[in-house]
C-alpha cells in the first residue's frame, strides 16, 4: 500500500500548497464532511470492508459489550441510547455510568443516541447543547470516535409522543447541537431517520448539508420481500450517494429465526461499488419480551458465527487473526481485515463471499488514507490553537 500512501500524500501536500497558507477552519468543516470521513478501527469485526458492530440489551441493567465481543472479536460500533432533560450534565446522565470506560476497551466507535426525552425539540436550547456537547467531550477525550445520532428515529418519535415539537423545532435544535460539537473533530453529526417508504417524507427533517456528517436510516426485516435494497437503496442515492456523506445503520435486526442469518449476510456482503459510502452497520442484540428475541451471538444459537467469516471464536483468537494489519496504521488496515481472518475462523463453513472490487477497494485505501491525514492536520491545528489561545 506504499504507492496510494504516497498519493495521497502528494494529494494533501498539493491541497495545503494550492494557496500556500493552511485551510481556514471553516474549509476544514467541509472537507471533514465526505464520504471518506470515517474510518473504521484497524482491528474490528469487518467482513467485504463492512464493518460490524452491536447494540448491546441494556433493557435490564448494565451490560458490557464483552458478552458479544468475547465471541465476535472487537466491534466495530457501540451503540446506546441516553435520554436528557433540560437539567442535562455531565454527572447526571445516564449515557455515561459505567459505559464509559467499556466503550473505551471496546475500541469501537460510539454511536451515541442522545433523546431529547423530558425536553421538548424547542427546549434543546444553545444552552442545552452546551451540555450535549459536555457530555460527548467525556468520550471524545478518552480517544473515541462519537457518532452523534441526535433525536433519531425523529420521523417517528414525533409522532409516537416520545419526542415534541414538529420537523422545524427539530432542525433549530439539530443546529444547535451541530454548532456545540462542531469544533470537535472527534464527534460527527449522524442524522438516522426510522424506515419509511416514502424518501420525500424525510425532506422537511434535513437540517443542511453543512450540519450533517454521516447518514443511515433504520430498518428491521419482517417479511421475505425486505431486503437491503428495497429498505436502504433509495435512501442511499438521495442522502448519501447525492451528498457524498458515508451511510452506516445505526440499528437493524429481526426477530424471526428463519430471517437471522441471511439477514446478517445480507448486510455484511454488499457491492463496494454499488454502495462505495456504506461503512458498516450495528446489530440490535436485544431480548425484549415486548417485541421478540432479536439476539444472533448471545441468544440461543449463534447466527453470527454461520455468516461472518471474520469473527474469531473468542476474543483472543479474532485479535490473533487481525494481527497482520497495524493497529497504528490506520490507512491500510481499513481494507482487507477479513482477510487475515478467514484462515483462522469458520473453515467449515459453506458460505461464500463476493471477491473484492480492487478498484473499488484501492479507492477506498486512498478515501482512509486522505481521511486519517485529515485527521492528523486537524489535531495539529488543534495543538497549534491551543497554544495561540495560551
Ligand atoms: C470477556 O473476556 C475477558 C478476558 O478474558 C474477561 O475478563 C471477561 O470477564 C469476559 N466477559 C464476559 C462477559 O464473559
Ligand atoms: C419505524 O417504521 C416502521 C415501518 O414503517 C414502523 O412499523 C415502526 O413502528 C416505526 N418505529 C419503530 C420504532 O420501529
Ligand atoms: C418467519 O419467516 C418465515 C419465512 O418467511 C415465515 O414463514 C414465518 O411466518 C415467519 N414467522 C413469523 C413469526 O413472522
Ligand atoms: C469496481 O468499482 C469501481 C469503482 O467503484 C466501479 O466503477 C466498477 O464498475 C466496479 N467493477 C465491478 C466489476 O463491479
Amino acid at each position: 500500500m506504499k504507492f496510494i500512501e504516497t498519493l495521497a500524500l502528494g494529494a494533501l501536500t498539493l491541497a495545503i500548497s494550492a494557496n500556500g497558507a493552511p485551510l481556514a477552519s471553516q474549509d476544514w468543516a467541509l472537507k471533514k464532511r465526505n464520504a471518506a470521513s470515517l474510518t473504521l478501527p484497524a482491528n474490528c469485526l469487518k467482513q467485504n470492508n463492512i464493518g460490524v458492530g452491536w447494540l448491546p440489551d441494556d433493557d435490564n441493567g448494565y451490560i458490557s459489550i464483552d458478552t458479544i465481543t468475547n465471541t465476535t472479536g472487537p466491534a466495530c460500533f457501540y451503540g446506546l441510547y441516553s435520554h436528557f432533560g433540560a437539567d442535562l450534565s455531565v454527572s447526571n446522565s445516564d449515557i455515561l455510568g459505567d459505559k464509559l470506560s467499556d466503550v473505551k476497551n471496546s475500541g469501537a466507535i460510539a454511536v451515541l443516541s442522545m433523546m431529547p426525552f423530558s425536553v421538548s425539540l424547542s427546549g434543546v436550547t444553545t444552552e442545552v447543547a452546551a451540555q450535549v456537547a459536555l457530555v460527548v467531550k467525556e468520550y471524545t477525550d478518552q480517544g473515541i470516535t462519537v457518532l452523534l445520532r441526535f433525536a433519531h428515529e425523529f420521523n417517528y418519535y414525533t409522532t409516537s409522543g416520545m419526542f415534541h415539537g414538529t420537523s422545524t423545532d427539530f432542525k433549530t435544535a439539530w443546529i444547535n447541537i451541530y454548532n456545540a460539537v462542531k469544533s470537535n473533530p472527534k464527534v460527527k453529526m449522524f442524522w438516522s431517520p426510522n424506515n419509511t417508504q416514502n424518501t420525500g417524507s424525510l425532506a422537511e427533517w434535513w437540517p443542511g448539508d453543512d450540519t450533517v456528517d454521516v447518514v443511515g436510516i433504520d430498518a428491521y426485516k419482517t417479511q421475505s420481500t425486505d431486503t437491503f435494497d428495497s429498505f436502504y437503496q433509495e435512501f442511499y442515492q438521495a442522502y448519501s450517494a447525492s451528498k457524498n456523506l458515508p451511510f452506516v445503520i445505526a440499528e437493524t435486526g429481526t426477530i424471526n429465526d428463519s430471517y437471522k442469518a441471511e439477514w446478517l449476510k445480507e448486510l455484511a456482503s454488499q457491492s463496494q461499488s454499488k454502495y462505495s459510502n456504506y461503512v458498516g452497520f450495528s446489530w440490535f442484540e436485544y431480548n425484549k419480551p415486548s417485541e421478540g428475541d432479536f439476539r444472533v451471538v448471545t441468544g440461543p444459537i449463534d447466527y453470527a458465527k454461520q455468516v461472518l467469516t471474520g469473527m474469531g471464536n473468542n476474543k483472543a483468537a479474532s485479535t490473533k487473526s487481525y494481527s497482520t494489519e497495524s493497529a497504528s496504521h490506520s490507512p491500510t488496515a481499513t481494507v482487507g481485515g477479513n482477510q487475515g481472518a478467514k484462515s483462522t475462523a469458520a473453515t467449515s463453513q459453506t458460505t461464500t463471499e463476493t471477491p473484492p472490487n480492487s478498484t473499488a477497494t484501492a479507492l477506498k485505501s486512498i478515501k482512509d488514507s486522505i481521511s486519517s491525514m485529515q485527521n492528523a492536520l486537524e489535531s495539529i491545528q488543534s495543538s497549534i490553537a491551543k497554544l495561540e489561545s495560551k
